[in-house]
């Protein structure tokens, strides 16, 4: 991974999911004990189970990545709704760029044996482990519909596909109108006619703070650390950390350094670099808990919330 760094406290980039080499063993009732004791002492192992499911010794980086960041089944919904309310067809071969574990490929192939993907990247060592795990996930013959490409999206050259994706900011690494107008182009030239690029973007006041955000998930907390932004360049610099039960730390598991752009210079440079026009898709809002509500519509006015994520649509 080009912009990812592990200090001393992380653990070898490569392992296996703390979930999987599990050690504690379920109880076997001694002579003499009874039902409900053997019962007690299950449940009491469990729990020590689930507290020390992970730690910074034990745990795999890339399954924690994918635990607290990646949702690649609410994604591929909304790529079939943004194909369908754009397009009024099913979208078929997606290219994946930025693509890190793959996980999207593997749920795109998956969902339909008329499906294929291409997973760009430029790390060997995640898309290994990204080939590895998803033919685990998906078995042999969704995997043989599936490319993983170690290139730079910069200059990767590929068969026409319906959609690119560009998700979870990673485009941010080009980090100048010159670089990011370059990419969008050859995206452009790398979609059939009726093609949509599909592009996610982050935005509100929080986004320009310096700031440590945790998130308790099950297992382990994940805390996205904007530590550094500079108004002057527009670059922020930005780490992942995780923190287990038993105390350990992975400190600055992932860092990125990337450019802060704003949704309107993004689509300006859609533009430059030939799409036809762009639209946003912009979350409505749960009105009892005021939080995003997970529905998302074609939007040209959004709220000046402190912190919201948003999905381009950039049509060839
Ligand atoms: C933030 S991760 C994104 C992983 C995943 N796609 C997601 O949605 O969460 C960024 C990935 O981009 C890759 N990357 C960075 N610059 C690249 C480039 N110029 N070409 C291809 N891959 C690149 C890194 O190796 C890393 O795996």
């Amino acid at each position: 991974m080009a912009d990812a760094t592990t200090t001393e406290t992380a653990p070898a980039r490569a392992g296996h999911a703390a979930a999987e080499i599990e050690t504690v063993q379920a109880g076997v009732p001694d002579d003499g004990e009874t039902a409900t004791m053997s019962k007690r002492r299950k449940k009491k192992q469990e729990e020590k189970r689930r507290k020390h499911k992970y730690t910074a010794e034990t745990a795999d980086r890339h399954l924690l990545y994918e635990l607290s960041v990646q949702d690649p089944e609410t994604e591929v919904d909304l790529i079939d709704q943004m194909w369908l309310e754009q397009r009024g067809r099913r979208c078929l071969s997606i290219r994946e760029d930025f693509c890190g574990t793959a996980v999207v490929c593997g749920e795109w192939v998956k969902r339909s044996d008329d499906r294929t993907a291409i997973g760009v990247d430029l790390d060997p060592e995640v898309l290994g482990w990204g080939r590895e795990r998803m033919l685990e996930r998906i078995g042999e013959e969704a995997m043989r519909r599936v490319t993983l490409l170690e290139h730079d999206v910069l200059s990767v050259k590929t068969q026409q596909v319906d959609s690119v994706l560009a998700m979870n900011f990673s485009y941010w690494l080009l980090k100048t109108r010159d670089l990011l107008r370059n990419y969008f182009r050859s995206v452009h030239a790398s979609l059939v006619d009726d093609g949509l690029f599909l592009l996610d973007c982050y935005g509100g006041s929080d986004a320009f703070s310096e700031m440590e955000e945790p998130r308790e998930l099950d297992g382990f907390t994940y805390v996205w650390d904007q530590h550094h932004y500079n108004p002057i360049t527009g670059l922020a610099r930005n780490y992942i950390h995780f923190e287990f039960p038993d105390g350990t730390e992975m400190r600055e598991a992932f860092e990125y350094t990337w450019r802060l752009w704003t949704l309107p210079e993004i689509r300006e440079i859609l533009e430059e670099a030939g799409f036809r026009k762009s639209v946003v898709y912009w979350e409505g809002t749960d009105e009892e808990t005021e939080e995003g509500n997970g529905e998302w519509e074609v939007s040209e006015s959004g709220e000046a919330c402190p912190g919201w994520i948003a999905y381009i649509v950039a049509v060839k």
